[in-house]
């Protein structure tokens, strides 16, 4: 079988321009800063655990293509979507096949739905992408997202909830504080690699912090 040869730094040029002009004018925490931070974690954790950092990078590059929660709920356009651009640009089916695959294991699903990635370069990917959803830059963004997608800041009549499938998971609607309890605060204990757990943990406290100092102020006790 002849397997075409790509310029990979040039396959990965073309996929970071891509993807920051795709992204430019996104307010929801899913903009291209967000990318580039998840790059930089994957291919450090990645370098760590001596993955293959090609398909690391393009994975990282691209996981947030078509997120499902800006297209109507569908979990298969984004691994779709990053396969055809990376055979657009002539790299072979396996490795743009096992970047798809990366894409698509990536996304949190629900308290109760497991989601460990069948590979490690999955495993490395996921952790990057994690890491940026706790500690400060994770309470940034979710707000971030909350106010785009009309969520309210905190009520306290509406109670968190484990959500035992994506499904559930996906069509909840409830405020951004609840959001915390429903997903960040459980990534820490669903990491995948050593060094992002010790990441984690430290960003977990800063979370822990915040929602000790939020719920003081909104008593009135501060
Ligand atoms: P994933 O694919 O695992 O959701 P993303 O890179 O898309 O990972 O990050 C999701 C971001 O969107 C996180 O920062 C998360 O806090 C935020 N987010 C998702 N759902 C909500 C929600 N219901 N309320 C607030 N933020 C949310
Ligand atoms: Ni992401």
């Amino acid at each position: 079988m002849t397997k075409t040869t790509v310029d990979r730094a040039d396959l990965i040029r073309k996929t970071e321009t891509h993807i920051r002009e795709l992204l430019a004018q996104d307010s929801s925490g899913h903009d291209w800063w967000h990318i580039h931070r998840v790059r930089a974690s994957a291919l450090a954790i990645g370098r760590r655990e001596d993955a293959d950092l090609f398909v690391v990078e393009l994975a990282a590059l691209l996981h947030d293509v078509a997120d499902w929660k800006f297209h109507g709920g569908d979990e298969n356009i984004g691994p779709q979507r990053a396969v055809e651009w990376l055979k657009s640009l002539g790299l072979d089916q396996p490795t743009a096949d096992r970047v798809g695959q990366i894409v698509s294991e990536v996304t949190f699903k629900g308290a109760g739905v497991a989601t460990r990635p069948s590979t490690l370069e999955g495993s490395v990917v996921q952790d990057a992408d994690r890491l940026d959803a706790v500690g400060a830059i994770g309470i940034a963004r979710a707000f971030a997202y909350g106010g785009h997608a009309g969520r309210a800041i905190h009520d306290p009549t509406v109670s968190p909830e484990e959500h035992a499938s994506f499904a559930a998971y996906k069509s909840s609607t409830g405020p951004t504080i609840n959001h915390f309890y429903e997903k960040l605060l459980l990534l820490k204990d669903r990491m995948n690699t050593d060094a992002g757990r010790a990441l984690a943990a430290e960003r977990h406290r800063v979370m822990e912090d915040f929602l000790t100092e939020f719920f003081a102020e909104w008593k009135g006790e501060k």
